[in-house]
This record gives structure tokens, C-alpha cells and sequence, in this order.
């Protein structure tokens, strides 16, 4: 049986691989087939697929609404940032707190979430109608960091409890844009209801503030032994 490899466009007018073009193994002897095998190779292409008919790109199983290389190129760094800043965050987070390990990590948060402050600035103004509200979640994600990092570098009054809720916030600020822009297409949680992904972290993360501002040994130490405004 005769086989070629050829760059080929799907020939009918479906909607399922919208006519888009990919080198493939066909069949010579059996052309009637040609159409099945580009559509279920485009289908099965999770990794990277153009899906012109909505004019998005498919990356890892996630739709990226744009084909625009420069929409996409910033995609690329927001999602560097925005990895690095869930995992510094957390190590912040989870680390023993004061100087050193804490503040190093809790330092490259910080800029982790200015490069995603950006980033996402540069989508949103991008695709205005449909991301204003990421917009604005994103900017109150900042600002609480901005907010919770100055506490500590003026040393406010109170400033311990003011730099745990500041944090804590921005943090719980990001995983909401994330999840409300992201969350219908990760396993698991695309189960739940959209109104899901505005709620859940500050469901978890609201309680393990309070819980923190009311237990945690350092606050109620460093409160102690700061003087007192009244
Ligand atoms: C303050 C937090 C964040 C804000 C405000 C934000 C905002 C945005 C915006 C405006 C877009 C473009 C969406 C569109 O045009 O439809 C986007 C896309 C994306 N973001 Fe974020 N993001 C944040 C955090 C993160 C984090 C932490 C990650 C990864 C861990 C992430 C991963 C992605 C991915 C994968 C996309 C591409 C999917 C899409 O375009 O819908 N983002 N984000």
C-alpha cells in the first residue's frame, strides 16, 4: 500500500477541524478516508491545536482565546509568573516566618506577582470586554501585596497583622483570577459551578487568615511587644 507524507488541507467545509492544514501519513489507495484521519488527528492534538473556527489556540487542553502571536507570547511569561508566584507564595507561606528563607521567597512573590500585574494588564486592555473583571481582581491582588509589603518595610502600626492579611489577600486575590478565567478547563474542578471559582479560596483562605491574625504565636508576640496607640 502506498503511503506519502503531505501537507494537507481538510477538503470539506466542517466545523470540526475548520479546515486547518497538517502534514499526515495518508493512505494514497484510500483518499476517501483522508478527511477522517486529519479530523482525528487534529482532535486528538492536545498539546497544541489552532482551532480557527473560534479563533483560539489549544495549549496543554487549555483554549487560549487569540491567534494573535503577540496575545500569545505574553500568555507565555503571564503563565511563567504566574506559576512561580503560586509556588513562592506558598513556600512564603509555609515557611518559618522572619528573616531569611520567609522573607527571601516572600521577596521573589512579590515580583513573581508585578510580572503577572503586567502581564495581565497588557491581556486584559487587550481583550477589554471580556477580562475587566480579571483586570480588576488582578489589581487588587497587587495592591493588597503592595499594601502588606510596605506595612512591613515602614513598620506601621500593627504591622504584623497588616503584612499577614495583606499577603494573604493578594494571594487569595490571584488564585480567584486564576480560577475564574481557568477553572472550567481543569480536571476536577470543571465539575463545579462557575460561581465555584469566585468563592472557593476565599473560602479556604478567609478562615486561615483569621485563624493566623487570632493564633499565630509571632502576631501575638510581635502585638505584644509593640506600643500601643491608645
Ligand atoms: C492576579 C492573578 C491573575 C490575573 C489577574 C490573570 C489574568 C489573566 C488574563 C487577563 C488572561 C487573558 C484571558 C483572556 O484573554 O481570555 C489570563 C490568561 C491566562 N492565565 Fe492568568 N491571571 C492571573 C494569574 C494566573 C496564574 C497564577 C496562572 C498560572 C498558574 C495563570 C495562568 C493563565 C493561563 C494558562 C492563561 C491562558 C488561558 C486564557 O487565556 O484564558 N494566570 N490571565
Amino acid at each position: 500500500m502506498a503511503r506519502e507524507l503531505r501537507l494537507l488541507v481538510c477538503p470539506t467545509d466542517c466545523t470540526q477541524c475548520s479546515r486547518s492544514a497538517l502534514a499526515l501519513a495518508v493512505d494514497l489507495d484510500q483518499r476517501g478516508f483522508i478527511h477522517d484521519a486529519i479530523s482525528t488527528a487534529l482532535h486528538n492534538r492536545f498539546l497544541y491545536r489552532r482551532d480557527m473556527a473560534n479563533g483560539s489556540v489549544v495549549v496543554l487542553g487549555i483554549p487560549i482565546p487569540s491567534t494573535n502571536p503577540v496575545f500569545l507570547a505574553i500568555i507565555g511569561v503571564h503563565v511563567l509568573f504566574g506559576l512561580a508566584a503560586v509556588i513562592t507564595g506558598a513556600a512564603a507561606m509555609l515557611s518559618k516566618k522572619g528573616r531569611g528563607r520567609h522573607s527571601k521567597f516572600g521577596t521573589i512573590y512579590f515580583w513573581c506577582l508585578f510580572g503577572v500585574f503586567v502581564t495581565m494588564s497588557a491581556l486584559s486592555f487587550m481583550r477589554w470586554a471580556e477580562n475587566y473583571h480579571l483586570f480588576i481582581l488582578g489589581a487588587l491582588s497587587f495592591a493588597s501585596a503592595l499594601f502588606g509589603r510596605t506595612a512591613i518595610q515602614r513598620r506601621w502600626h500593627r504591622w504584623p497583622r497588616l503584612h499577614l492579611t495583606g499577603m494573604g489577600a493578594s494571594y487569595i486575590f490571584m488564585l480567584t483570577a486564576f480560577y475564574v478565567d481557568n477553572g472550567k478547563n481543569l480536571p476536577l474542578w470543571r465539575e463545579l459551578p462557575q460561581i465555584a471559582f469566585w468563592f472557593l479560596p476565599s473560602v479556604v483562605g478567609v478562615p486561615l487568615i483569621l485563624y493566623a491574625l487570632r493564633r499565630h504565636p509571632l502576631v501575638l508576640e510581635l502585638s505584644r511587644s509593640l506600643p500601643s496607640a491608645s
